[in-house]
């Protein structure tokens, strides 16, 4: 069942690798869109999980209801934003496929491509060497139990490898923009 409305704010739901640059992009498509003047919310997995799901914890049904719930939090905030933008790893097709179902037709899904080799190489919060030396259970990626599933019919694809911060922003900037102005 679809539930957001034409009118309702666009929902960029990031997927990719911890490390492959969700939160990075989502934030700089956020200054953006607030600098038009308009509304953008940011439910960063991270955040949510801190601050909101704290009993939830890695393993693959965890993971799933968390991203349930998130969805669930962009469906009550739609009416109350021009964009919300979702980076959070989401790493199973199904769970995924739930959410455009619960959000409806201002879904789209973004895929923030990065290799496992790069993410390992940035290691932006030292969490893949701790996972690599068996120091963290379930790590998405490297635990045989929680595997990242490649999109496989993403709306967007960026690829952090080739492109800069920069032009995957704009990217997605276009993308509003031309949905806005076909929305009048
Ligand atoms: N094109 C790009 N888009 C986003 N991040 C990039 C890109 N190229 C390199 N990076 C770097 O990759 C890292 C991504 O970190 P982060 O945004 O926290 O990832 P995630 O939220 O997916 O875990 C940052 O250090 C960022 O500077
Ligand atoms: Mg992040």
């Amino acid at each position: 069942m679809s539930s957001s409305a034409e009118n309702d704010a666009l929902v960029f739901w990031f997927t990719g690798l911890s490390g492959s640059g969700k939160t990075t992009i989502a934030t700089s498509v956020a200054d953006h869109i607030r600098k038009m003047g308009k509304q953008a919310k940011i439910f960063d997995g991270d955040d949510v999980r801190n601050i909101l799901h704290r009993h939830l914890g890695f393993t693959p049904e965890d993971i799933t209801e968390n991203n349930r719930l998130i969805a669930h939090i962009c469906v009550q905030h739609q009416k109350k934003a021009d964009c919300i933008l979702v980076p959070v790893i989401s790493p199973f097709e199904k769970t995924r496929k739930e959410a455009r179902t619960i959000i409806g037709g201002r879904f789209v899904e973004v895929y923030v491509k990065a290799s496992l080799d790069e993410v390992i190489r940035r290691d932006v919060k030292g969490l893949y060497e701790k996972a690599i030396n068996g120091r963290i259970e379930n790590f998405i990626g490297i635990s045989g139990n929680v595997p990242y599933e490649e999109p496989r019919d993403p709306d967007i694809v960026l690829d952090t490898e080739k492109l800069t911060v920069k032009a995957c922003a704009s990217a997605l900037m276009t993308y509003v923009q031309k949905d806005w102005k076909r929305r009048g």
